[in-house]
């Protein structure tokens, strides 16, 4: 049932390129996005639209970070990203132009099914980003995109993170399609690099690669704190990568927006201390070199993920990963990859239960 992988988990991550395919196929239509199936949303509904809130939990709150980055880029529409637990008891603003986005795999989440309950009983639209057709959260829904990622058995969430990024980028696209708030052009070239990225996520898997992050796994995985910097979408990713090795490794892990080291926790940056940083997007790359760079000179010890095209990092870290070019948008989907492999590594090399992490359930039916 494992396929032939020690653990449910890595089956999982090496499945990503499917599941990548999977939720972009019948999309797709003429080099656009193709909704019209699945989204009830009328052009005059998604006209009078006046802010976006995602909902979730975990790591689908961590896929609905990545969504606001892009959906804000893609439509110029406000998003608020909540965690559900918080969301349902702060009074949020919500009204009938609002449009709630649930994030969830399994779709049985119980903060992020009361939530939704909640944002539509207030006038919401609501739109369900789930992996289980039929779940709660789909059937209270008005509106499900499915992710094709297929059933997911280890708790640590891989590859429906990488479906439910998939189905954000589709929405987002679709979104500005009818709007008409990016060029034809501009949308054209994000589907096909979309349609690349099953193919890049394959070469992230290919040995080579994952020897260079199991090896820093393993030199790591005596230490009890870790680091993880990036900026924008990498802060992001960071944040995912982090709860990841925390989840099955237990090796306490923060991620930081790296421009906010200088305010405080750069203090705790000593010499060894591991770090993997983050540098994809281009618009904030020197920045984020320079970050790295004052992580460096107090001795930590540096894994850095960037892109093909990079010559700087690798002056600045110990070493480096390279994701295959891409779109600065698109890039959270390769980038997690490595990422995820690292705690995986770290939770072998320290003896845990890969698939079954303590005091974790897979869905969290309480609250
Ligand atoms: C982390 C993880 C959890 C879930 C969270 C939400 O690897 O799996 O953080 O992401 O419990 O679960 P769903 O997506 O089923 O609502």
């Amino acid at each position: 049932e494992k396929g032939g992988y020690d653990h449910f988990m890595l089956k999982e991550i090496y499945e990503q390129p499917k599941a990548i395919r999977d939720t972009l196929a019948s999309r797709l239509k003429d080099g656009l996005v193709d909704l019209s199936k699945e989204i009830s949303l009328t052009k005059e509904e998604i006209q009078r639209i006046e802010r976006i809130h995602f909902v979730a939990c975990g790591t689908a709150y961590h896929a609905g970070l990545v969504g606001k980055y892009v959906v804000e880029k893609l439509t110029r529409i406000p998003v608020e990203v909540d965690v559900a637990s918080e969301y349902r008891y702060r009074e949020p603003i919500i009204n009938d132009r609002t449009l709630f986005i649930a994030v969830s795999q399994s779709g049985e989440t119980a903060d992020t099914l009361a939530a939704l309950k909640e944002a539509k009983k207030q006038g919401a639209k609501v739109l369900a980003i789930t992996n289980v057709v039929g779940s709660s959260v789909a059937r209270e829904a008005d509106d499900v995109i499915i992710t094709w990622a297929g059933p997911e058995i280890a708790v640590a969430s891989t590859k429906a993170y990488t479906s439910q990024l998939i189905a954000i980028y589709l929405f987002g696209i679709y979104l500005a399609q009818v709007l008409g708030t990016k060029e034809e052009a501009e949308l054209k070239e994000l589907v096909e690099h979309l349609l690349e990225l099953p193919e890049k996520t394959e070469e992230l898997l290919q040995p080579e690669k994952v020897k260079v992050v199991e090896q820093f796994a393993r030199d790591i995985a005596k230490h009890q704190n870790l680091f993880f910097i990036g900026r924008g979408l990498d802060y992001a990713v960071a944040l995912e990568g982090s709860l990841k090795l925390k989840e099955i490794s237990y090796i306490h892990s923060e991620a930081y927006a790296a421009g906010e080291l200088k305010h405080g926790t750069l203090a705790l940056i000593e010499e060894n201390i591991p770090v993997i940083a983050i540098a994809t997007q281009k618009a904030l790359y020197e920045k984020t070199v320079s970050n790295i760079q004052e992580v460096k000179a107090r001795g930590a010890h540096l894994l850095g993920v960037t892109v093909e095209e990079d010559t700087e990092l690798k002056k600045s870290v110990d070493e480096v990963i390279r994701i295959p070019a891409t779109m600065d948008l698109l890039a959270p989907v390769l980038t997690v990859v490595p990422l995820q492999l690292f705690a995986y590594y770290a939770c072998v090399e320290r003896g845990y239960d890969v698939d079954k992490p303590r005091n974790l359930a897979k869905s969290v039916t309480v609250e």
